[in-house]
């Protein structure tokens, strides 16, 4: 029994190529994996707001110092925190806007990267504490970013998996459709590829 964790953070609602392959992966999960359950945590439906001077100030207050907004700003992030830590696996549904992650997807780790929560500093450095969860990345880019000319630019992927990592969601799987835009071509093979990939990781 499984409880998966789905992020999406595309505006792109009726054609998202990214929410298409990571709901492909996850409905074919869940029609091979009974008791599956499906938590979503839709970043476009429900924006995530930026970190606020309030969740800053509550990071270094005592818990019983907090103003009610502080706490307000803390629940949020705890809440967004708990959804990790109760999943066993999280699947993200990511495009690359100009070189990196939609700023929606960015205020979501802004909000989950909290000390002594996610992670927390020891005298080694610091250690994630949302460990023994396998993620999957569903990425989508109308350029190729993995090889190529283009390679120097690839931000957007990088910065995902290394932000997951140092909370300590290391054990990560990634589906790339990259180059659509670039070889039009080519896009409904690279596509094609990217939804027979996903369904294959789901079985
Ligand atoms: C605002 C915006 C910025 C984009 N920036 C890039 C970019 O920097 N590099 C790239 O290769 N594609 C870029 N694209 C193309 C998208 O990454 C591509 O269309 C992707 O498939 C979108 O994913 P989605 O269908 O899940 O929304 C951009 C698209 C938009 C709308």
């Amino acid at each position: 029994m499984s409880r998966i964790l789905v992020v999406q953070s595309s505006p792109n609602l009726g054609a998202s190529l990214s929410r298409a392959l990571s709901n492909a992966f996850v409905d074919r999960f869940v029609a091979r994996h009974a008791g599956t359950t499906v938590v979503t945590r839709d970043l476009v439906a429900e924006a995530i707001p930026h970190l606020s001077e309030d969740r800053l100030q509550a990071l270094s207050a005592a818990p019983e110092a907090l103003t009610p907004a502080q706490q307000a700003a803390v629940a949020l992030s705890d809440r967004l925190i708990d959804e990790i830590r109760d999943a066993d696996m999280i699947v993200i549904g990511v495009p690359c806007y100009n070189l990196s992650i939609p700023s929606s997807l960015k205020a979501w780790i802004d909000q989950i990267v909290i000390p002594n929560r996610s992670f927390r500093y020891t005298e080694a450095g610091p250690v994630g504490l949302m460990t023994g969860k396998k993620v999957y990345i569903f990425i989508t880019s109308g350029s190729v970013y993995s090889q190529g000319p283009e390679k120097p630019h690839d931000f957007a992927l990088p910065l995902l998996q290394g932000i997951l990592t140092f909370i300590g969601l290391s054990d990560m799987t990634v589906v790339r459709a990259e180059g659509m835009g670039a070889m039009p071509d080519q896009a409904a093979r690279i596509v094609a590829q990217a939804r027979a990939e996903a369904e294959r990781l789901a079985d």
